[in-house]
């Protein structure tokens, strides 16, 4: 589509029309080919769950041994729970792996990884990737490690960090991958929580140009986790690495030793496979456990109907492995299906905005699922990056992360995909293992800025302010009635920590974003409504930065809010007040932005410090959330009534110095 054709189409779209159909040449070839077959599949996932699920088990799984229940659940009890498949046993590394390994998906590309220097390019067969993940089983069984313990992996974008979840999954060990962007101190929380002794990371990784010092932020960790017995170290850059002599010990040397051959471990269905950190609105992440089985499987059949995935397809999911998009599509999702995932190291932007077009171009990539944070900030960058490369492989596109506007969905659809690909808004969270609302693409008609329609199984709902659900076009909290399978099995020994934040009001799972539903059934995300911001698609509870800046001995009082940020989604800000005789000045500014990167990571930088005479409150202390996030995002004119506020002239100073800030 031409430039001004593009722009006319999109602002026609914006003002008049509501619906985008799939092109009958995609739905034709769909695995779901029209709105009749979903809603039927879906009409039976809702009837007869357990039908529909032991058939999806016994089509999309191997199973050592079938299981003895379907489902099992109990929303209204104590301690809140759902099962799948229990009894039943299988291995992850298995399926996604050795099952192939019999016919011509043998020799297929398993994993394609790009590294952030163009000319780094390895691709995996299957049967390479077997061999690898065997190997590293191996090392760390002969490193002690056993099922049930746990392992963590603090890795970059490399092939490694996809062998070692295998590795872990195939001797039955639990891995929690740590975000590599995550500071010493997130590490060191992580690894505490979890009571990981074996600890693996790469001495160096590539972001945009820079080498960060993968080794030596682990360093800082393990000097504080003296439980941790050995830390392997990957070979990323060749360059002058410290290592401690009896803990730490080199990938490349210790797989050279070991042998191909190890048996998978005969899993149960409901043992955990993961560990997956996650911000709340405590200044604790939880750990958020999944498991062998109904994780496996929801991972793969959402895979599989989601993206439509054929065999041929090179799948290329963005995310990082270091959060649950990238466990759930990169990794298990995709090589459960025997597809070609594709990994990148690098960053959209680096060393120029066009650096996804060329690896689509190079690869010829068919499925590319992104967020919007990256589609906002190539939009920004213009179309003359994209135009420029060939990327007519595409034929299908997916959007997770955060809300996606209707016009960065229209840019999405008509300069990426050309009018050609569906593209599929999916939402889900980690707790919920994969995909939960989205445009099964072929089948259900596409609206640009809606998540769409509940996956298979899910029974969506919005509760509206009276605690019954809401009418039509009514916001309110989004909500699931019903299990799934790829729900998280808990929160990692804190069993009340799972009641309470999911479960508050018995009988259903609250998702903790905001919702309505149109007159077609449609939802339409609104965001979160618990003290959790979403930027650049990576969830960050307030109350975490909070904690890191009341940590400078200068703070009497912090409160973070998010606020609209045009390519971040949203932004951080932070409020804070200083203790009797503090000098406000650059340096503290400086200290306390360090403060947050050093407790959380570069990732919860905040954009604005606001240091504020006093904070808004209620006459009984409580902070005026509310308030300040309306005067961050300058929403000032509806502040309702102020006149409850223990101190009411404090909000008009908060708007006059946020004026000055950004002005
Ligand atoms: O607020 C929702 C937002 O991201 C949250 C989950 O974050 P996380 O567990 O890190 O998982 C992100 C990847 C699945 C959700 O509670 N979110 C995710 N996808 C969407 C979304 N918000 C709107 N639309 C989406 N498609």
């Amino acid at each position: 589509m031409k430039k001004n054709t593009r722009a006319a189409f999109i602002r026609h779209m914006l003002e008049n029309e509501h619906t985008i159909e799939p092109t009958p040449e995609f739905s034709y070839k769909a695995l779901i080919r029209s709105r009749q077959d979903y809603d039927e599949m879906y009409r039976r996932s809702i009837e007869d769950p357990e039908a529909f699920w032991a058939q999806m088990a016994a089509e999309h799984l191997d199973w050592f041994k079938l299981w003895d229940a379907v489902e099992e659940y109990d929303f209204t009890d104590e301690r809140p729970y759902a099962r799948y498949f229990r009894g039943g046993r299988l291995n992850a590394s298995y399926n996604c792996l050795d099952r192939h390994l019999n016919g011509a998906r043998r020799n297929k590309a398993a994993l394609i990884w790009q590294g952030e220097p163009s000319e780094e390019v390895e691709v995996y067969t299957y049967q390479r990737l077997h061999r690898e993940v065997c190997k590293a089983a191996n090392m760390l069984k002969r490193l002690g490690v056993r099922r049930g313990d746990r392992v963590v992996l603090y890795l970059p974008m490399i092939p490694q960090l996809a062998i070692g979840m295998l590795a872990c999954a195939r001797i039955g060990a639990i891995h929690c991958v740590v975000f590599s962007g995550l500071s010493a101190e997130a590490l060191k929380d992580r690894i505490d929580d979890s009571g990981a002794t074996v600890v693996v990371t790469s001495n160096y990784g590539y972001r945009a140009g820079k080498i960060l010092d993968l080794k030596g932020i682990c360093d800082q960790a393990l000097a504080l986790c003296p439980q941790v017995k050995k830390c392997i170290v990957v070979r990323r850059i060749d360059k002058r690495t410290d290592m401690t002599v009896g803990r730490d010990l080199w990938w490349e040397d210790r797989m050279a030793a070991e042998t191909s051959v190890c048996e998978p471990e005969s899993m149960e269905a409901t043992d955990p496979l993961f560990i997956l950190y996650t911000s709340g609105s405590t200044a604790k992440p939880k750990g958020i456990v999944h498991g062998n089985g109904g994780y496996l499987l929801y991972a793969a059949v959402t895979s599989k109907y989601v993206f439509d995935l054929k065999e041929s397809d090179v799948f290329w999911c963005t995310a990082d492995v270091g959060w649950i998009t990238g466990h759930s599509y990169l990794v298990y999702g995709a090589l459960a299906n025997g597809a070609t995932s594709l990994m990148f190291e690098g960053v959209p932007t680096y060393p120029q905005p066009d650096r996804y077009w060329e690896v689509v171009e190079k690869f010829g990539v068919n499925v590319l699922y992104t967020a919007p944070t990256a589609i906002r900030s190539m939009m920004k960058e213009g179309e003359q990056w994209v135009n420029g490369h060939d990327i007519g492989s595409l034929r299908m596109l997916g959007s997770v992360g955060e809300p996606i506007t209707s016009k960065a969905w229209l840019w999405y659809y008509s300069a990426i995909g050309q009018g050609r690909c569906p593209v599929a808004d999916t939402w889900w969270q980690t707790e919920s293992g994969g995909v939960m609302i989205t445009t099964i693409p072929g089948a259900v008609d596409m609206k640009p800025g809606s998540a769409a329609l509940p996956f298979f199984g899910v029974l969506p709902k919005v509760i509206g302010a009276n605690g019954a659900e809401a009418a039509t076009n009514e916001a309110g909290n989004l909500v699931v009635t019903r299990p799934w399978p790829g729900m998280a099995l808990g929160v990692y020994r804190n069993d009340q920590a799972f009641k309470d934040v999911y479960f508050p009001t018995p009988g259903y799972y609250l998702t903790g974003d905001g919702a309505y539903r149109d007159e077609d059934g449609y939802f339409w995300i609104t965001g979160r409504i618990d003290d959790v911001m979403n930027v650049s698609g990576h969830r960050i509870g307030t109350a975490e930065v909070e904690s890191a800046l009341v940590a400078c001995l200068e703070v009497a009082e912090a409160a973070v809010v998010g606020y609209p940020h045009p390519v971040k989604g949203e932004g951080i800000y932070a409020y804070v007040t200083v203790r009797e005789g503090a000098v406000i000045d650059d340096d503290l500014r400086a200290r306390l932005v360090k403060s947050v990167r050093t407790t959380i990571g570069p990732i919860a930088t905040p954009d604005v410090v606001h240091f504020a005479r006093a904070l808004p409150k209620t006459r009984s202390g409580k902070i005026m959330r509310r308030i300040l996030r309306k005067i961050a995002a300058r929403q000032t004119e509806d502040l309702c009534d102020v006149s409850t506020l223990s101190e009411p002239a404090v909000v008009d100073e908060l708007i006059r110095d946020n004026e000055r800030l950004i002005a």
